[in-house]
């Protein structure tokens, strides 16, 4: 009985070993899990500002969505670094639905600031259209 155990303590130190000995995928999954969580939080950071934005202004709280415009701003830089696994042979693309959300972002914020209702109207617009537009074709 006794040696049954002692082969099952050496098979199971063996597979062990075997599995972590497997360390160039493993760590490569680790670093494709860190990523995509930093994506995910990025993303869920704008997602929460934005949601913030569209209530204030229906409030005509011009004050809070001109400082959750900020935060979303300096979260978007990130996006311009992001790995997409869809389409990710489209990188150009992705970097040009990145720089028409950074502009239309900027006008948003411009037309907050000025208190223009139209100009804040049509950029919300845009905005919007940036983020499904993006999402359809790179999330
Ligand atoms: C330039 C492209 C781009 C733009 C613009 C963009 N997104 Fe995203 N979004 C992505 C990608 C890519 C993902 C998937 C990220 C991942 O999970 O790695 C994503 C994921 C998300 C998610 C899911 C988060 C998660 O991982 O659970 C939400 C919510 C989201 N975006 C909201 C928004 C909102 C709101 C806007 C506009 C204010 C926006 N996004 C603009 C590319 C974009």
């Amino acid at each position: 009985m006794k040696i049954y155990f002692y082969f099952l303590v050496v098979y199971l130190l063996f597979t062990g070993i075997a599995v972590s000995a497997d360390i160039p995928s493993h760590r490569h999954d680790k670093h494709l899990t860190r990523e995509m969580k930093q994506q995910h939080h990025n993303m869920s950071v704008i997602n929460k500002q934005w949601n913030i934005v569209k209530k204030a202004l229906q409030k005509g709280d011009l004050k809070s969505a001109g400082s959750a415009m900020e935060k979303i701003h300096s979260a978007s830089a990130n996006i311009e670094k992001f790995k997409v696994h869809r389409n990710a042979d489209k990188h150009e693309e992705f970097l040009q639905e990145y720089r028409s959300f950074i502009e239309n972002i900027k006008t948003l914020k411009d037309s907050i600031r000025k208190k223009d209702d139209k100009a804040i109207n049509n950029s919300m617009d845009a905005v919007q259209e940036n983020c499904n537009h993006c999402h359809v074709l790179f999330r």
